[in-house]
Formats: C-alpha cells, sequence, structure tokens
C-alpha cells in the first residue's frame, strides 16, 4: 500500500526535480550565482546558518516546501503550541515548549492550564538550587555540598550531561558534576572514589522511576552513603529525586517533600527544560537555567512565526529529506568545532535516533521510505583526523553539520583562530573538491611527472559536491545553546511530520527490556530456563559458568 507522503504532488514532482539536479555540482552553483552565500543563510537570536554548501537550487527549496505545506506542516506546528495530543500512542501531548514558554500565555492539557504548574517546579527548583549553591543547604555533618552525582539514563542523563559540560566556563567553581547511567558497577565504583558522603548530593533521575538501570545504581549509591553516614535520616539532606511518578519515588525511599515533579507530556529525550534540568540549575544557577530557557524561546517563536522559506528549523529538516528520500543518504554527521560540546553529537543521536526512527505511519501503515538517518559525530577537528576520510572520498553521502562559535573562549592565544580555519576550511573542502586537472598541476609543481603524476591522480582527486550546514553561534552561552538545542527539536518535529510518523513515542526499545527481565532472572537463579535460540541459549551459559566460577 501506497503511503499518503508518497502520493503527494509535492513528493512527485520532487523526483522530477531530482533526476536533474543530482547532477549538479555545487562548485557549478557557487560559480553561476554569486548571490548564494547570502540567499541561503540566516540569522536566529545568536544562531547563524548557512546551508548554501547544500545540493540545492531555488527550484529545490520551493519543492521542498510545497511538500512540508502538503504534509500539513503548519497545522501540526500549531497543533504541538496549542497542547493537542500528537503523541497518539501514549494519548499524550508534546509540551517541551510549555516548559520555556516565557510569555506565560496559558496552554492547556484537557482544559488545564499548565503554566502555573511549571512555573510552580521552576521556583522550587529556583530555591533549592540557590540553597546549595550558596552553601545554605548543608550536608549531615553541616558542610555545604561540593558535588553532584546525577543518577540517570537516556534522557535523564544526555541532555543534563550535555549541557553541564557545554557551558562549564558558567559553573560553580565549588560544585563538580558527576553523571552516572551505566549499570556496569565500574562508572558508580569509579565516581564514589571522587567524592565524600558528607559534601555530596545525590540527584536521581527518571521519568518512570522503573528503570532498572537508574534504580540499581540509586540503590547502590543509597547503600554506600548509609553505610558511611550511619544514618538513614541523613539521606533526606543528600538525596533528592526528579520524576513523574511520585509513587514509586515514595516506594523508592525517598522522601516526595524531595521530589522534583514533571508530567507525562515532556517526553524523556525533551525533558531537560523541566525539572530533569536541575543538576544544570545546580551547576549553572537559576538566572542561567532561564537564560537556557529563554534561547529556546526564541526559537519557538521563530519556528511558530517564520514563514517556511525562512524558517531555520524547516529549513534544516526539509534539506535532510532532500538527502534522506531522494540522494538515499542514511547519516548525518554532527560536528561540534568546540570542545565543550563534545557530548553534543550523542545527545542528538538520542533526540532524532529515539524520536523518528520509526517504520510506521501514525496509524501504523508501513512507510513505503527511509525516515530517521543515523546519527553519529565527534568533535569535528579530531573527527578530521579519523573518520573525514570516508567524508571525503567514500562511497557515502553523509551530510554534515559543522557547529562552531564566534566568540573566543579559551584565553590560549593562536587557538580559536586555528580552529575557526579548520571550520571554513573543511565545508569549502566538503562542497568544492579537488578536480584531476587540479591534482596534476600541484603534483608537476612538486617536480612528478609522466606515470608516477598519473599512478597518483587518482587517489588524490575529492569530487567534492559533499553536503554541509555551517552553524555559527555569536558564542557558546546558555542562551545561545537553549535556540541550538530547540533548533534540533523542532528539525526533528518538522521531519516527523512529513514521515507521518509518531515522533514522542519509543516502543523499539521495549523489547530488549523484557528480555533482559527474564535472562536476568536466569542468569541469577531465579528462573531454570526460558525458552531462547540456541545462540542465546549458549551465551547463557557461557555468562552462568563464569558467573559462578
Ligand atoms: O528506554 C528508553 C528510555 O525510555 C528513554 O526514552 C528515556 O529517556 C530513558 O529510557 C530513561 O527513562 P526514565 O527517565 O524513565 O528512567
Amino acid at each position: 500500500m501506497k503511503s499518503a507522503l508518497t502520493q503527494l504532488p509535492a513528493w512527485h514532482a520532487l523526483w522530477e526535480h531530482f533526476s536533474e539536479a543530482r547532477h549538479l555540482h555545487m562548485r557549478e552553483l557557487f560559480a553561476s550565482d554569486p548571490g548564494r552565500a547570502e540567499r541561503y543563510s540566516l540569522e536566529v537570536g545568536g544562531l547563524f546558518l548557512d546551508y548554501s554548501k547544500n545540493r540545492i537550487t531555488d527550484e529545490t527549496v520551493a519543492g521542498l516546501m510545497q511538500l512540508a505545506r502538503e504534509a500539513g506542516l503548519p497545522d501540526k506546528v500549531r497543533a504541538m503550541f496549542k497542547g493537542e495530543k500528537l503523541n497518539t500512542t501514549e494519548n499524550r501531548a508534546v509540551l517541551h515548549v510549555a516548559l520555556r514558554n516565557r510569555t506565560n500565555s496559558p496552554i492547556l492539557v484537557d482544559g488545564e492550564d499548565v503554566m502555573p504548574k511549571i512555573n510552580a517546579v521552576l521556583e522550587r527548583m529556583g530555591r533549592f538550587a540557590t540553597a546549595v549553591r550558596s552553601g545554605e543547604w548543608l550536608g549531615y555533618t553541616h558542610q555545604p555540598i561540593t558535588d553532584v552525582v546525577n543518577i540517570g539514563i537516556g534522557g535523564s542523563d544526555l541532555g543534563p550531561l550535555m549541557v553541564c559540560s557545554a557551558l562549564r566556563p558558567f559553573g560553580h567553581p565549588r560544585m563538580n558534576m558527576h553523571f552516572v547511567s551505566n549499570v556496569d558497577g565500574s562508572q558508580l565504583k569509579e565516581t564514589l572514589k571522587k567524592i565524600h558522603p558528607e559534601t555530596t548530593l545525590f540527584v536521581v533521575e527518571s521519568k518512570t522511576f522503573t528503570t532498572q538501570e537508574t534504580l540499581t545504581n540509586a540503590l547502590t549509591a543509597r547503600d554506600w552513603f548509609v553505610a558511611r553516614a550511619h544514618d538513614a535520616k541523613a539521606v533526606a539532606k543528600h538525596f533528592v529525586a526528579v520524576s513523574t511518578n511520585k509513587k514509586a519515588v515514595a516506594e523508592f525511599g525517598i522522601d516526595p517533600a524531595n521530589m522534583f515533579e514533571f508530567w507525562d507530556w515532556v517526553g524523556g529525550r525533551y525533558s531537560l527544560w523541566s525539572a530533569i534540568g536541575l543538576p544544570i540549575m545546580l551547576y549553572l544557577g537559576e538566572e542561567n537555567f532561564t537564560e537556557l530557557l529563554n534561547g529556546a524561546h526564541i526559537m519557538d517563536q521563530h519556528f511558530r512565526n517564520a514563514p517556511l522559506e525562512a524558517n531555520m528549523p524547516v529549513l534544516l529538516a526539509m534539506i535532510g529529506v532532500w538527502y534522506i528520500n531522494y540522494f538515499g543518504g542514511g547519516s548525518h554527521v554532527i560536528a561540534p568545532y568546540d570542545q565543550y560540546l563534545h557530548r553534543f553529537p550523542a545527545f542528538i543521536q538520542q533526540l532524532d535516533m529515539e524520536s523518528n526512527g520509526k517504520q510506521v505511519t501514525l496509524d501504523g501503515t508501513p512507510v513505503d521510505f527511509e525516515t530517521a538517518p543515523i546519527i553519529w559525530g565527534e568533535t569535528g577537528i579530531n573527527g578530521q583526523h579519523a573518520f573525514f576520510q570516508l567524508l571525503h572520498q567514500g562511497t557515502h553521502i553523509s551530510p554534515i553539520d559543522l557547529i562552531a562559535s564566534l566568540g573566543k573562549r579559551s584565553s590560549l592565544p593562536g587557538h580559536h583562530e586555528i580552529l575557526m580555519a579548520n571550520v571554513l576550511a573543511q565545508a569549502e573542502a566538503f562542497m568544492r573538491g579537488k578536480t584531476a586537472d587540479e591534482v596534476r598541476e600541484e603534483l608537476a609543481a612538486q617536480g612528478l611527472s609522466g606515470e608516477a603524476l598519473e599512478r597518483l591522480v587518482p587517489h588524490k582527486v575529492f569530487g567534492g559536491n559533499r553536503p554541509t550546514n555551517t552553524l555559527l553561534m555569536s558564542r557558546l552561552d546558555p542562551r545561545n545553546l537553549g535556540s541550538l538545542i530547540a533548533l534540533y527539536e523542532h528539525k526533528i518535529f518538522v521531519q516527523g511530520v512529513i514521515w507521518h510518523i509518531n515522533s514522542f513515542d519509543q516502543w523499539g526499545v521495549e523489547l530488549g527490556k523484557q528480555l533482559a527481565r527474564t535472562i536476568h532472572a536466569e542468569l541469577t537463579g531465579k528462573l531454570a530456563h526460558a525458552e531462547h535460540d540456541s545462540s542465546t541459549r549458549r551465551l547463557i551459559e557461557l555468562c552462568r559458568k563464569a558467573e559462578s566460577g
């Protein structure tokens, strides 16, 4: 059965256009159009996007925007901001935008304005964070908190971890941040070596408060703490929880008075703006957290109000659709040229792949087109010396987002200029490539000729025509980071709308969790044998032997 998307007139018009556009080389597009860079760039708040180094023309952009219209994007954007239940498989609204709704205009879910409760939690978080940061909140031996250990996984880890790493220069000088997500005990063990029970605050973060990895780590941390404090009552000074599940928090043994709440209409991977952002607030302070929200709000307003053709998230999303669905490019690279953003690729990986890694449309029909690309990446400068070879001369087409900040932050002389030279050089190299004639000229200038020269030519040719987006922040600060994250959230939303999939559930992670429960029972002797294939059976036996030996 054909999906609704592949029956849209704009979908077909783009295929026709693609048959010609695929042969165009960006080198020629730039040569014939001096206004290209200016036309294909835009600024929102402190973010500047140059999308001119893509395999697009005015006709491509017009066709993609027509596709967005025919797919009903403007209505879907309105529906999200109005709090409609777009997450249909869980019957939930999708309202991370309400968490940073700085105008405070009412947003209704089931007839109730959610803004008063958002503001109330924000205020509580602010009071708590200020008390911890100022030293007013004291541990059980009356010492101020110096270390915060966040225990959570997925969206309850990656967002706070990424933001705290990215904004380290804004962090409280007394506060050391630690993040424990892996149930492999080594991460917690190494963290516990670095901290003291009297001066540590554990923040247990879990939307559901049923996640096995998080609860296991939290229990071990609590046992470690009680064994040293010799007083279970001291837990109240050193453990707080962030969750939507008050009952499970109480059952775990954390006083609900020490719990910060959020709601089911906040997806885990979209939750850093909610109480899940508590570690961020503890580290950066209330003011900087508010700035993060302000930055996201700037992008929200832009996304909501700018025309599609001048809308940063829409442009990034639709250009992405162009590569994924027409060129067949199944991967997308996130390359931040900023060491502080080193966890940004991992954060976007969850955001995009857990949201749009889907194979059926909203009505359950299998898709007959590609959906989310594989997101991967690393700091750009390190990537250059590792995997950029494939991006330049390999056989895959993988668009790359090159992200950097214009403002210098390192006080070390000379570094920022070298960094920026590399960002710009890579974008240029991916676009232009190097022709055989250019290679010949270069080799001749080095004194080579004849067969020796010709032998090298094919190896040194770069086809170019490889797409990049250059995203520049005026500087990496809370406000611009907020805008940057919201930009990607909305980009992913737009692609989900085009593909008519549910970007806000994640059933795909459930099967592994279910099977792990059974196998865990087998490994711990609570269950003799469950039914498995021969490979799994053999592997279970190996593990059992190793555990008992
Ligand atoms: O298993 C996937 C997932 O549900 C993510 O979507 C989520 O961010 C993560 O696990 C953690 O979930 P929780 O916050 O409920 O512990």
